[in-house]
């Protein structure tokens, strides 16, 4: 049997970091990576055969967990009869139907294979719909690697920011304003002083890439308020949340607290496609008549709409509209949540977290941080010895204290149980950091 630490060792030589996408590293908590052999249900095992339960699933796809019979079938079916046509297929216009059905500020979509994809192209479409070049976004959201989203805030508000990454030309970020989270003042500020020029604001709603931050309703609201008034476009980057904290995405959840809302592009991925390479963006089939072949705005893709991709994302979609999936799902999440704060609370560790439908994620502070900069300033010491610590007893949760976490509809009570009995034996040894 080959172990975790060979594997790392025979991936660096080979594979820049050993991975293929820069947390899998453990960089952030330090350690070896688990090198994952096979996954199913809630369960996941690694190279030397450890079970772990997984809290992340592969970054939120799996929210039935891993291998479900109905999902697999369906996958089989599909691949008999075809790996990639690169012309179109049904199953592209029933996924497209299906993502309709549930989101009402949806009238059409356009399918792509993965969430940097749709993301960088809902902004090409809102700049290309609103003929403006300016776009807004806000620290600690991530909305996949695209160069013009590499960027962290400048030295004020008015002024663009640094590129984040390498490679990245300073031109490529000029049009790119990086605002607080949560931050009214500045979103008002920068819509006082340049809203004409803004072609969209882009936001996670639920933040799940500063581990879990709501948008305060206000701040959600006033922002598509000053959109309207200035003829800018509301992005709801939903490729973590859709599908994933309720069946209509955050905007469900938003929509509930503020009568009438609805966002005017939608960003979707991971669950979309059920572990499936497949994304979405979609809006008013006004805006998406903007793309190519009908608009002047360019966007294509080899592998966009692949059938067998779609086949895994529709049995998904099938299985989550299930009336009560949502109420079960969020209840199992919360169940996480709470027993996690019981174990602090009995280790006297300052502990606090939050839930929506499958997503959650917890903070070792007193209070549910707003924004990155209180996020990064949580006790991240303690973070990593509570990884490892579950780690070692079986319980794998996201390797970085700015990641959200994952239950799926197969996590039982049992399992649910055996993870807060680790974590009270782990949350002991944390009391004197
Ligand atoms: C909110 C959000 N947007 C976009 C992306 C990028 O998606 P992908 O990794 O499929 O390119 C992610 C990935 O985690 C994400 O969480």
């Amino acid at each position: 049997m080959t172990s975790n630490q060979s594997l790392f060792e025979r991936a660096q030589r080979v594979i820049p970091g050993g991975v293929n996408s820069p947390v899998r590293a453990f960089r952030a908590v330090g350690g070896t990576p688990r090198f994952i052999a096979r996954a199913q249900g809630p369960y996941m095992w690694d190279a030397e055969g450890t079970r772990y339960i997984d809290y992340i699933g592969s970054w939120g796809p799996m929210i039935l967990g891993h291998g479900h019979p109905a999902v697999l079938d369906a996958v089989q079916k599909a691949a008999l009869d075809g790996f990639s046509f690169g012309a179109p297929t049904e199953r592209e216009v029933e996924l497209a139907e299906e993502i309709i059905r549930h989101v009402p500020s949806v009238e059409q979509v356009r399918l792509v294979s993965s969430g940097t994809e749709a993301g960088m192209s809902a902004i090409r479409l809102a700049r290309g719909a609103t003929g403006r070049s300016k776009i807004v976004k806000f620290e600690g959201c991530y909305h996949g690697h695209a160069d013009a989203l590499l960027v962290k805030a400048g030295s004020g508000l008015a002024t663009f920011g640094f590129p984040t990454s390498a490679g990245v030309p300073p031109e490529v970020v000029q049009h790119t304003l990086v605002l607080e989270y949560n931050n009214l003042e500045q979103i008002e500020e920068v819509f006082k002083t340049q809203g004409d020029e803004i072609a969209c604001v882009m936001i996670e709603p639920i933040a799940g890439n500063m581990n879990f931050v709501r948008a305060q309703v206000p701040f959600v609201k006033r922002i598509a308020e000053l959109c309207q008034q200035h003829g800018a476009l509301f992005v709801f980057d939903e490729v973590m949340t859709g599908f994933r904290v309720a069946l209509g995405g955050a905007q469900s959840v938003y929509a509930k607290l503020i009568p009438g809302f609805q966002p005017d592009i939608s960003v979707f991925g991971k669950v979309i496609g059920g572990g499936m390479p497949l994304a979405a963006f979609g809006t008013s089939r006004k805006i998406m008549q903007q793309l190519a072949p009908l608009g002047p705005v360019y966007q294509a893709g080899t592998l966009s709409g692949n059938p067998v991709a779609t086949a895994c994302g529709l049995a998904t979609l099938k299985l989550i509209s299930q009336p009560g999936f949502y109420d079960t799902l969020g209840a199992k999440t919360q169940a996480v949540v709470d027993g996690l704060t019981a174990a602090a609370r009995a280790a006297g560790v300052p502990f606090v977290g939050d839930s929506q439908g499958g997503m959650f994620g917890f903070f070792f502070t007193d209070s549910l941080p707003q924004n990155y900069g209180v996020v990064m300033a949580t006790d991240k010491d303690r973070f990593n010895r509570f990884f490892h610590g579950m780690l070692e007893r079986g319980v794998y949760l996201a390797p970085a204290l700015y990641e959200a976490g994952f239950v799926s509809a197969a996590h039982t009570d049992a399992d649910i149980a055996a993870t807060i009995a680790a974590a009270h034996d782990v949350m002991a040894t944390l009391h004197s950091a």
